[in-house]
């Protein structure tokens, strides 16, 4: 079908690349999904720190964005049609996921399979959206990359943030101790997580807490990271969410280090979903804004001092 023979949709759309103001709420055509892809309708979508920078251009060369632009990499919706070569995803299915070029900030996004899970039963879909990127992040980092280990003890930055605040769950759901950090305001919250010792990191130095740790966590970078390294012991890993672990640092620490890139996997969000649905971990839900509202949700993501998600809410809550 021809885009102007397609029914119209909602979309928060970027046609330049700029600052949040650049996005507009228009009336466009909606997409058809290929062969591997199913089409969702859109219940919520959230607000990640990479949003604005997309918007800024700066991933238009690394990672092939191209104007217009559609935000919205985290979503959950129920499925509306599929193409002829899915065999997980149904018509009617309620599914969550992480479609890696956007499209979510919309009342219709086209999912490839790989990239969508059935939606954990016990959340409702504003709080579904909150999960996909932040535990794919968190769970690729620790369990893919670290395989960490029960018994073993884990160093989180950040851990009230998007990113963080699963880390910190996965982490105790996987038998470690967590020491995590978060500024004055975020440490009851690090408790609530789960957190064995939260640390305020604008009143003490991590470097005094924790010493021969096993892995660091590091969505912050600069100074965080370069600070991380002797905390770790020897066999031990650094991962940063934002840099490449110098390698002069992990050779004078004799400790290895990895850059972490998260991708969509549905086989991923499928053990996240279990997890979620067996009490070990939740998402932190901090606002839900309309969809009109995507500008000023886009103002917050480029602060870096949240908590949780930021969720965009596209239509009201399916019925039963
Ligand atoms: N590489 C990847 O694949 C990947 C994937 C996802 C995200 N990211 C990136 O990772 C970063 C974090 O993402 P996010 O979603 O977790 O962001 P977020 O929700 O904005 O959280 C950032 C957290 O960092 C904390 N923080 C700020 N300065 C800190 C410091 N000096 N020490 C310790 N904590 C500090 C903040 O807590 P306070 O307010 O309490 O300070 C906040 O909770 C972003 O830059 C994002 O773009 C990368």
């Amino acid at each position: 079908m021809r885009a102007d023979e397609r029914p119209k949709m909602r979309a928060v759309v970027a046609h330049d690349y700029g600052a949040p103001e650049v996005l507009k709420l228009e009336q466009v055509p909606r997409p058809e999904p290929n062969d591997d892809e199913a089409l969702v309708r859109v219940i919520a979508s959230s607000v990640n720190p990479a949003d604005p920078l997309t918007l800024s251009g700066k991933y238009a060369k690394e990672f092939g964005t191209h104007l217009p632009l559609i935000p919205g990499y985290d979503i959950a919706g129920v499925v509306e049609k599929t193409g002829t070569n899915l065999t997980r995803l149904k018509v009617g299915d309620a599914v969550y996921g992480y479609p890696t070029f956007g499209g979510g900030w919309a009342d219709y996004v086209t999912v490839k399979e790989w990239e969508a899970a059935k939606k954990p039963q016990s959340l409702n879909f504003v709080e579904a959206a909150a999960v996909p990127m932040g535990a794919l992040t968190a769970w690729q980092a620790l369990v893919d990359v670290a395989k960490l280990q029960p018994g073993q003890t884990i160093l989180i930055h950040g851990g009230s943030g998007g990113v963080g605040g699963f880390a910190v769950q996965i982490g105790k759901a996987r038998g470690a101790r967590v020491i995590a950090t978060a500024s004055t305001a975020n440490q009851e919250l690090l408790k609530q997580l789960g957190a064995d010792v939260a640390v305020d990191y604008t009143k003490t130095k991590f470097e005094d807490v924790a010493k021969d740790v096993d892995a660091v966590l590091d969505p912050v970078g600069k100074d965080t990271l370069a600070r991380s390294y002797g905390v770790v012991k020897k066999g031990g890993i650094v991962m940063s969410l934002v840099a490449r672990p110098d390698p002069a640092e992990l050779e004078k620490h004799g400790i290895r280090g990895a850059g972490i890139s998260v991708h969509a996997d549905a086989d991923d969000l499928t053990e996240i979903a279990q997890l979620i649905d067996a009490g070990k971990i939740k998402p932190i839900v901090t606002e839900v804004l309309p969809l009109t509202d995507a500008v000023k949700a886009q103002q917050q993501a480029a602060t870096h001092h949240t908590r949780g998600k930021v969720v965009l809410r596209v239509a009201d809550e399916p019925r039963g």
